[in-house]
């Protein structure tokens, strides 16, 4: 975390353990390193989020890493602790305060990348049709379809501010029209990630003439669940069970986030203004809306 200078942190390991535990998001906004862009991404204590944290945080560039209970986000803290490059920032994406809050300590300041990775996906039991939860669905479209919108919103002058003026949002095969295919279920996922994508769209449209990009890329099947690491005879998550067969059979390609994030990292660095508004899978094919 930033809040101590190197020679210090060097000097009071312990102290510094103990302020990360007890104080976890900073009081500062982080200081960009010289020369080394900015990158501010939600959803940064696990799975997909943790990663991008992790590889931008390996390449030197600044992380605003956000998370929306920074006291529980144990692996997030340990990576922070270690560098001075990663700050940790309290975001619910769906509360306005927080989101004003965190504009208002950024204000001014550039943001080369905005990724918008935070979203839910429920149990599939309650997304499956006569059993639709229709609260899930409220909650779906205020995580994966407002929340990416209220961020970018609050943020966009930030990213307009700096060298590379990306926003990136994470998408899903799920969420397009193209690639509706059976099994036809997670009704509520699929339609906010649907709407994400015509946000996202609409975005790239209203922000080109600013020389803003606005990516949206699906990730592939990442195994944020640890699936691939199951020994024989260990029971997979209840959200996989049903396709564990086809997982082991090698009908359904399962990546791990390390692969995922990197190909998503290399599709980032060389997103043109011809891709921006497209949906994108993360090995940079184009995919249908
Ligand atoms: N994994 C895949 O195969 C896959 C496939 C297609 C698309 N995607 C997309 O890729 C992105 C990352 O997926 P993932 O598998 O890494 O997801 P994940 O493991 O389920 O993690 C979701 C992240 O979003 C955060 N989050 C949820 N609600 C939030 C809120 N209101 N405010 C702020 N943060 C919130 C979670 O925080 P908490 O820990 O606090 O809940 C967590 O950090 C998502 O947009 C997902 O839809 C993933």
């Amino acid at each position: 975390m930033t809040v101590l200078p190197l020679g210090l942190r060097q000097l009071f390991p312990a102290l510094l353990a103990i302020m990360t535990v007890l104080n976890p998001v900073s009081g500062r906004a982080a200081e960009p390193a010289a020369e080394q862009p900015t990158v501010l991404i939600t959803g940064s204590n696990r799975g997909i989020g943790l990663e991008f944290t992790r590889q931008y945080a390996a390449r030197g560039w600044t992380v605003i890493a956000t998370t929306r209970r920074p006291e529980e986000a144990r692996e997030l803290r340990a990576l922070a602790a270690n560098r001075d490059n990663v700050v940790i920032e309290r975001l619910d994406i769906t509360s306005d305060a927080e989101v004003a809050a965190l504009a208002e300590k950024y204000r001014g300041r550039p943001i080369d990348l905005l990724i918008n990775n935070a979203a839910l996906l429920e149990k599939l039991d309650r997304q499956l049709l006569g059993k639709l939860d229709y609260e899930l669905f409220d909650r779906s479209f205020a995580i994966n379809a407002i929340g990416p919108m209220r961020v970018t919103e609050a943020l966009l002058e930030n990213v307009a501010a700096s060298g590379q003026k990306k926003i990136v949002t994470l998408g899903s095969a799920a969420g397009s029209h193209g690639l509706l295919n059976p099994p036809a279920n997670l009704y509520p996922y699929r339609a906010s990630k649907a709407a994400l994508n015509l946000l996202m769209h609409n975005l790239a449209l209203d922000v080109a003439k600013r020389g803003i990009l606005v990516g949206v890329i699906n990730p592939g099947l990442v195994d944020t669940r640890g699936v691939l690491q199951l020994k024989p005879g260990e029971a997979p998550p209840e959200e996989f069970a049903a396709l564990m067969p086809l997982i082991r059979a090698g009908k359904i390609r399962l990546i791990t986030p390390e692969e995922s994030v990197a190909a998503m990292v290399k599709l980032i660095d060389g997103l043109t203004p011809a891709q921006s508004g497209t949906f994108l899978n993360y090995d940079g094919q184009t995919l249908p809306w």
